[in-house]
């Protein structure tokens, strides 16, 4: 059965693009493979997180993938700081990637432009730490939004050229993986560009949020004043109101307001609502489980522990096929 893995960074609460992007998938593949999905607390480490806010960050995105439907008796979950072989298979790939490849990573030259103040090592390596992720499970399908495709490219890098290094065919290939073929990319609803958490207020649905701050959210999305001619192309913010409503809503809905929108005849404000209530239909079900999953302590500890325990034994097969390869010998 081929190994599946993926991880989202545990900087707080999960939002739309997160859950089309990677959760949903996540919930289908369970059924499927061979499943480790993973807590990426070491990844958050590059933002700084205060030590007092780092354990709520970890817990709250452990409560939502169980709330959106991650089953721990199918998928291995664990929080990617209780199993330290990742960081040293790090260390052991970070001997083979190299700085000119690193800085040229479209998201470190991202996060360089936004905070030029914190260029750190870490942020620089963070596609290694990923493949370090990936590859100690030896994973082949890891469902990851579109924004994550240079970063299994470079996975595959690291893992082949630890191939060549050593003359042995040790770590498979691992892609980038979404049911539909094509990896999405849910736009945020400022008109800009993709939801995230970093990209401002108001641009991001949570899965977390409430019927009401979901109807606002949407309600202010940014609009133009309507199509002039029949037909005519979409500008980039009313596109993306479309990109979610073909994500969120039946494809008959999107049908319906794309008529609208070709004849001239199209209502924001209509669409805004029907979008709102879609959103709040599909995360109705996490939501309600979100508060009463949180407050479970022990079954929280219980999953932790557990995950923990199943993707050490993975992981330490690996580094010890590992230390082998690379040539340390026991006396
Ligand atoms: P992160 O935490 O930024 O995002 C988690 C997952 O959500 C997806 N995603 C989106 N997909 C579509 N549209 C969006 N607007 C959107 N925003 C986020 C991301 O593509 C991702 O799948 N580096 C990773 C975490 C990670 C990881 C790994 C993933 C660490 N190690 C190993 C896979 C395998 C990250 O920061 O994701």
């Amino acid at each position: 059965m081929e190994t599946v893995v993926s991880g989202i960074r545990s900087t707080g609460k999960l939002h739309l693009g997160n859950y089309y992007g990677a959760i949903q998938n996540f919930i289908k593949m369970q059924h499927e493979y061979n499943c480790y999905f993973f807590i990426a607390d070491l990844h958050s480490l590059t933002t700084h997180p205060t030590p007092a806010d780092l354990h709520g960050n970890v817990k709250q995105v452990l409560v939502e993938y169980l709330a959106a439907g991650i089953d721990p008796e199918r998928a291995t979950i664990y929080i990617q700081s209780d199993v330290p072989e990742v960081a040293e298979l790090y260390l052991y790939l970070n001997m083979n990637a190299y700085l000119g490849e690193l800085e040229r990573a479209t998201s470190f030259k991202d996060k360089v432009r936004a905070n030029p103040d914190n260029v750190n090592a870490g942020l620089l390596t963070y596609p290694v730490l990923m493949a370090a992720d990936i590859l100690i499970h030896k994973a082949t399908k890891v469902p990851v939004g579109k924004d994550q495709e240079q970063h299994l490219e470079m996975s595959r890098t690291f893992g082949n050229r630890f191939n060549r290094l050593y003359n042995h065919e040790y770590f498979p290939e691992p892609y980038a993986f979404n049911y539909s073929n094509n990896l999405v990319k849910i736009p945020g609803l400022d008109g800009k560009g993709k939801m995230g958490k970093s990209e401002g207020e108001g641009n991001a649905v949570y899965l977390s949020d409430s019927p009401e701050v979901i109807r606002k959210k949407v309600m202010r999305a940014v609009t133009d004043s309507g199509p002039t001619a029949e037909n005519q192309e979409k500008p980039s913010e009313i596109q993306n109101l479309f990109d979610l409503i073909k994500v969120v809503s039946t494809p008959d809905t999107y049908q319906h307001f794309d008529e609208l929108y070709n004849k001239c005849q199209i209502r924001y404000g209509d669409l805004k609502k029907q979008l709102a209530e879609d959103m709040i239909i599909g995360t109705a079900p996490i939501r309600e489980r979100i508060n009463d999953i949180a407050n479970d302590q022990a079954y929280l500890r219980q999953v932790a522990r557990f995950g923990a325990a199943k993707a050490r034994e993975s992981a330490s097969k690996t580094i010890r096929e590992v230390r082998e390869i690379i040539g340390f010998r026991n006396f």
